[in-house]
């Protein structure tokens, strides 16, 4: 016989657990959560997402549909920004929920019509393992299609900043290369990029930086202070 004491108790340690597993859920996805995926499907096969990052930084972004319009674009502008990824160390994967076969026509066909070649990896997710795992399907929106989500990682496999479109709307993909210029040049230095930032612009010293000798040697071109938390000094040097 179960006592009802026992049985509380029971159920409290139930609760606990699926309280812990919803949140770690909610948590997939997220500002500096992990990526937890490591398998996929692409052309050649099976890939392990962590071992082929490596320490490069990743970027993994959705398109809803092969052979649509807007998604025909953004894999162009993409791939013909290759130098641009290469240069910040950055490996590209994009994912949808169309299968294998149909990818590799629809690359072809970009190839052709776009004038470039796609050389960074389509991953297929027919059965939604990835876009579910990454919240990449809003229902409100299509129940069975991605929206247009863009995950940066870091080369410690953190999810550094994140973005969403609707279907309709193409990414801007140089405000992606931005984003990634702003996570390079803020892990190295004790700044943060303000608004329209671009490379070469100044930038804010962080307002927990307060120490006068740090401040001198970290930023040895000096700074100027509007207000006590607004210090712009000007960019130091990508690593
Ligand atoms: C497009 O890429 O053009 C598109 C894809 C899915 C829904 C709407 C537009």
């Amino acid at each position: 016989m179960v006592s009802l004491r026992n049985y509380n108790l029971v159920k409290i340690v139930l609760k606990r657990y699926y309280v812990s597993m919803i949140k770690e859920l909610e948590m997939n996805g997220r500002v500096n959560a992990e990526l937890v995926f490591h398998l996929g499907r692409i052309a050649s096969g099976e890939i392990d997402f962590h071992a082929w990052l490596g320490t490069s930084w990743g970027l993994l972004f959705s398109h809803p549909k092969d052979f649509t319009p807007v998604c025909t674009t953004e894999l162009g502008a993409t791939a013909k920004l290759k130098d641009g990824f290469t240069r910040r160390n950055v490996m590209v994967l994009a994912v949808s929920v169309d299968a294998l076969d149909s990818h590799s026509q629809w690359v072809n066909d970009i190839n052709e019509k776009q004038n470039t070649n796609v050389d960074f990896l389509v991953l297929a997710d027919p059965d939604h393992t990835v876009s579910d795992l990454y919240d990449m399907i809003h229902p409100n929106a299509n129940d069975s299609l991605t929206v247009r989500s863009v995950f940066f990682i870091d080369p410690k496999k953190k999810i550094r900043a994140t973005i969403t479109y609707p279907a309709s709307t193409g990414r801007n993909f140089n405000e992606i290369l931005r984003v990634i210029d702003s996570l390079q040049l803020t892990d190295g230095y004790s700044v943060a990029t303000p608004a329209n930032w671009n490379v070469g612009n100044g930038v804010n010293i962080v307002p927990s930086l307060q120490d006068l000798e740090v401040l001198k040697k970290e930023f040895p071109k000096g700074y100027t202070v509007v207000k006590p938390y607004l210090r712009i000094t000007p960019q130091p040097d990508l690593m």
